[in-house]
């Protein structure tokens, strides 16, 4: 079949004019890093399986072998993400097709696993999103989500009515979640919105300075439960970002690490050690290139940090925009500084001029001084 051009796990990806998933992106489906039991992100999955154990004994079930290619109903609709939320965008999503997506949370097997009948779970899997490029921001990263029914006799004799009840335990629970991995840290909570959660909350952590988001969190809406046919029911839910956590449980500085099989940082970790602090082998020099171009109404710069991936991968730590330019016949320019540094070794100004040429001439036949065929 000759419009078949990849496939995983069973699932066949045919060219389709709405796909926007690059092959570096497709090829990090199946690492399953949380799956890896000497790696920070699995070592952190099994410590918050741990606390549930301790906490709720066999109560939870634990799903982390999901298929990241979900349909458009699962990742959004399911749980109720508007028709015209950002979300959906395809500068946000990666899109398989019109109708599939890789997934941008875990949240988007809620649903499915509530019909199943199941009432505590927590599911962790990697997740998919186009964003812009810094040291916490990869297009793939891993969330683990965990959702907790409860039925009428649980909150009747509280005193405080179902939603009450739930908000308050899953503080509650994600407070001591965080103790048990952080010990003391500065926690905040801050009100938020999500579709599929009411009232929404988020927690934050201070780290290096900054309050850092972990996780997002909330009473699921009542209609995701009704569909599932829990009409009597209550819920809450949380989705978690496991690198977050891991930077800062294990001080590791650039979230590119993480898919590092450089040795001199594999073997700093060992299963079941959590918050080991990673020694950074060396901090390596940045090469700094400023870049400035007209930019059109369709412009973004999620579409600008897909390029720049594409062209130097792992290569690239940082691209800010640095200066806004709009001229009297309302043209506007952008300069955009784009740092590279690369974890293992020092880079030369030469290597990445040459690596940046890429951006003007894609193909190596259209370059300067190339053969013409
Ligand atoms: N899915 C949300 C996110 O990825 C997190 C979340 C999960 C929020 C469950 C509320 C409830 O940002």
């Amino acid at each position: 079949n000759v419009d078949t051009f990849v496939s995983f796990d069973g699932y066949v990806v045919r060219e389709d004019p709405t796909n926007n998933v690059p092959d570096t992106i497709f090829a990090k489906l199946g690492m399953q890093l949380h799956r890896r039991k000497q790696h920070p992100i699995g070592i952190l999955k099994n410590a918050i399986y741990e606390y549930f154990d301790a906490n709720y004994p066999n109560k939870f079930d634990t799903f982390d072998d999901l298929c990241p290619i979900v349909s458009v109903k699962q990742n959004f609709d399911d749980v109720l993400v508007p028709a015209d939320h950002v979300s959906r965008s395809f500068n946000d999503t990666y899109y398989i097709d019109s109708q599939t997506v890789l997934r941008c949370h875990t949240s988007a097997h809620q649903a499915e696993i509530l019909r199943g009948g199941h009432t505590h779970f927590l599911v962790t899997g990697d997740v998919y999103r186009r964003d812009s490029i810094d040291s916490t921001h990869y297009p793939v990263f891993h969330q683990m989500e965990g959702v907790r029914v409860f039925s009428p006799e649980d909150w009747e004799a509280s005193g405080v009515d179902g939603t009450d009840y739930a908000a308050q335990d899953l503080k509650k629970c994600l407070e001591g979640l965080a103790r048990h991995l952080f010990g003391a840290v500065e926690m905040r909570w801050i009100d938020t919105y999500f579709p599929f959660t009411n009232p929404s909350y988020e927690l934050e952590i201070y780290f290096q300075d900054k309050w850092l988001e972990v996780l997002g969190c909330g009473v699921t809406e009542q209609e995701i439960l009704k569909r599932s046919g829990k009409l009597d029911n209550v819920a809450w839910a949380f989705g978690l970002g496991l690198e977050r956590l891991s930077m800062v449980l294990f001080d590791i500085p650039d979230i590119r690490l993480f898919w590092s099989t450089d040795e001199r940082f594999t073997s700093q970790f060992s299963q079941g050690q959590l918050g080991v602090k990673f020694k950074p082998f060396s901090k390596y020099p940045p090469c700094y290139k400023d870049m400035s171009f007209w930019i059109s109404d369709s412009f973004t710069e999620n579409n600008l940090c897909e390029v720049v991936r594409g062209v130097a991968g792992d290569l690239v730590e940082e691209v800010s925009l640095i200066d806004n330019f709009t001229n009297k016949k309302g043209m506007t320019s952008q300069c955009y500084r784009i740092a590279y540094r690369s974890m293992e070794r020092s880079l030369t100004d030469e290597e990445i001029n040459d690596l940046q040429v890429d951006f003007f001439f894609p193909l190596a036949s259209e370059r300067p001084g190339a053969e013409q065929v």
